[in-house]
């Protein structure tokens, strides 16, 4: 393995650390002033009303959207300004609030895409290997050859979660990974997260499901108007009175 391929190896103390993060749209502040730490290796999960800046904060600690002020770290390396590729090689990536995959493509075409805008191309057998060791790491097995447009929208959420891991990444963001699925796949979902956890890598996801809030995750932060207004463990947070305020306001 390359020098310095490993970032996380060397941590101590929160994984991403985010420092009076500030964002604006047309003087909405989306993101206000807003100071967050996630533990390394843990379940953490971002919850707030509709409108409250949890797809932004994502957007912006990705790169995929500039941050108009604020300093934000993985591992203590700052990647404030930095590229969503550059962001990827120090070991975090995101999937989306409406999954991102091709319909046209197979499975394992999508899988591929992980690699473009990236130096580290695989070879062909590298390539099939590490999707092989990636399935079995969050304990689903999938026909690579299969067209996306075959999968249920849960599997499509899954197979976005494998192509993130297809990069060496530790930390991953989910964005609503549960959203729109039923029952029986949303626990396919809280499966995943807990492998992907033992597995030693660092889960963020957004959600608004507060029973898979409080059965599958750890740590909880509530963010209303762009600002994180409590945080802890889901059982003591989410029946705050200043929480179910933000939530009855919406
Ligand atoms: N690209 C953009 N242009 C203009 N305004 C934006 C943009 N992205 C987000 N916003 C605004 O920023 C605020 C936060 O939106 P964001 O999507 O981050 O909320 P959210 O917490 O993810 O909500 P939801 O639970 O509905 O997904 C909203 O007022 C939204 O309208
Ligand atoms: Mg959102």
């Amino acid at each position: 393995m390359k020098a310095g391929s490993e970032p996380w190896a060397v941590s101590l103390g929160p994984i991403i650390k985010i420092k009076n993060l500030q964002k604006s749209f047309d003087g909405i502040r989306a993101i206000d002033n807003l100071d967050l730490e996630i533990t390394k290796n843990s379940i953490t999960a971002i919850v707030g009303p509709n409108g409250a800046g949890k797809t932004t904060l994502f957007d912006v600690i990705t790169g995929f959207t500039e941050s108009d002020a604020g300093e934000m770290r993985i591992n203590n390396t700052i990647i404030t300004g930095r590229k969503p590729e550059e962001i990827v090689a120090l070991g975090l990536a995101r999937t989306f609030q409406i999954p991102r995959l091709f319909k046209n493509l197979s499975i394992r075409e999508n899988l591929l895409l992980a690699y473009n805008n990236s130096a580290d191309k695989l070879g062909d057998d590298e390539f099939e290997e590490k999707a092989k060791r990636v399935f079995e790491m969050i304990g689903v097995s999938i026909d690579l050859d299969k067209s996306a447009d075959d999968l249920s929208y849960g599997q499509r959420r899954i197979v976005e979660i494998a192509r993130c891991l297809m990069r060496n990444v530790e930390i991953i963001l989910m964005d609503e990974p549960t959203a729109g699925l039923f029952q029986k796949a949303r626990e396919s979902i809280k499966q995943v997260i807990k492998k992907l956890k033992q597995a030693g890598k660092t889960i963020v996801i957004i959600e608004h499901d507060m029973e898979f809030v409080a059965d599958a995750c750890e740590h909880v932060i509530v963010m209303d108007e762009g600002k994180s207004i409590a945080k802890g463990k889901p059982n003591e947070v989410l029946k705050q009175k200043k929480v179910l305020a933000a939530y009855i306001g919406e």
